[in-house]
C-alpha cells in the first residue's frame, strides 16, 4: 500500500490543531506509528520564507491572484522538499492545511470567482498525478469559528480578526471544494467536544493509513 497524504483543513478556530495533536499522541501511544506531521504554508525553508511574506502586511494586502501564486509556489516547494520524500520513504503525511485553503481563502473569502477555473488548472500543474489521498475538513458554523478564534490566544493569524461574512465565505469555499471532488473529501462535524470529534477523525486516519 502506498503511503497516504492526508490534508486536514477547515476554518480558523475549527479545532484542527487540537485534533492533529490528539492524533499525534494517540499514534505515539499505539507503538509509535510513524507519521509526518507538517503544515502549510511552511514545512521547508523556502515555504517558510513565503509564509513570512504572505503573513506580512504586504502579503495580506496583496490581490487574490498574487496570494494564490504565493501559496502555489510555497506548496510546490513543500511537496518537493518534504511531502514527496516522506511518501517515497513509506511515511504517511498529515498536513495541516492544503490547496483546499487556497480555494476557500483566496477564491471565496477574497471574492475572486474569476480564479476558480485557474485554481483547478494550477492544482493539476502543481500536484501532477500526486494529489492528496484524502482531505478531512472539520466543519463548524462561521459564528463558532469566529468566536473560538477570537478568544483563543494561540491564534495569531491576521485572518482571525475578520468579520463574520468572511468566515461564511471561507466555509462556502470548503463546501464547494468538497462537492467538486466528493470521493476525496470527508467532512467531519467539528461542533462537538474534541473527544467526540477525535473518534471520527482517528477512525478516518487509521483506515486511510491501513492500520
Ligand atoms: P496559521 O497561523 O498557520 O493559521 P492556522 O493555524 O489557522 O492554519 O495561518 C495560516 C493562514 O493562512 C490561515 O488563516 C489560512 C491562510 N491560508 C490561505 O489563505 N491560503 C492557503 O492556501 C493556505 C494554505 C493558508
Amino acid at each position: 500500500m502506498k503511503a497516504p497524504y492526508i490534508v486536514v483543513d477547515g476554518l480558523d478556530g475549527c479545532g484542527k490543531g487540537t485534533q492533529i495533536l490528539m492524533l499525534a499522541e494517540r499514534a505515539r501511544d499505539k507503538g509509535g506509528r510513524k507519521l509526518l506531521f507538517t503544515k502549510e504554508p511552511g514545512g521547508v525553508p523556502l515555504a517558510t520564507e513565503i509564509r513570512r511574506l504572505f503573513k506580512s502586511n504586504l502579503g495580506m494586502e496583496a490581490s487574490s491572484l498574487t496570494q494564490s501564486l504565493l501559496m502555489w509556489a510555497s506548496r510546490r516547494a513543500y511537496l518537493e522538499g518534504s511531502v514527496w520524500p516522506a511518501l517515497d520513504a513509506g511515511t504517511p503525511v498529515i498536513s495541516d492545511r492544503g490547496d483546499s485553503s487556497t480555494l476557500a481563502y483566496q477564491v471565496y473569502a477574497k471574492q475572486a470567482p474569476e480564479l476558480e477555473g485557474e485554481f483547478w488548472r494550477m492544482r493539476k500543474l502543481i500536484f501532477g498525478e500526486r494529489v492528496p489521498t484524502l482531505y478531512i475538513i472539520i466543519d463548524v458554523p462561521a459564528e463558532v469559528a469566529r468566536t473560538r478564534s477570537l478568544t483563543d490566544n494561540t491564534h495569531s493569524s491576521s485572518f482571525d480578526k475578520k468579520p463574520l461574512d468572511w468566515f461564511e465565505r471561507v466555509r462556502d469555499g470548503f463546501s464547494v471544494f468538497a462537492k467538486a471532488i466528493p470521493d476525496k473529501v470527508v467532512i467531519i462535524d467539528g461542533n462537538r467536544s474534541p473527544e467526540e470529534v477525535q473518534k471520527d477523525f482517528y477512525q478516518i486516519v487509521s483506515e486511510t493509513c491501513g492500520w
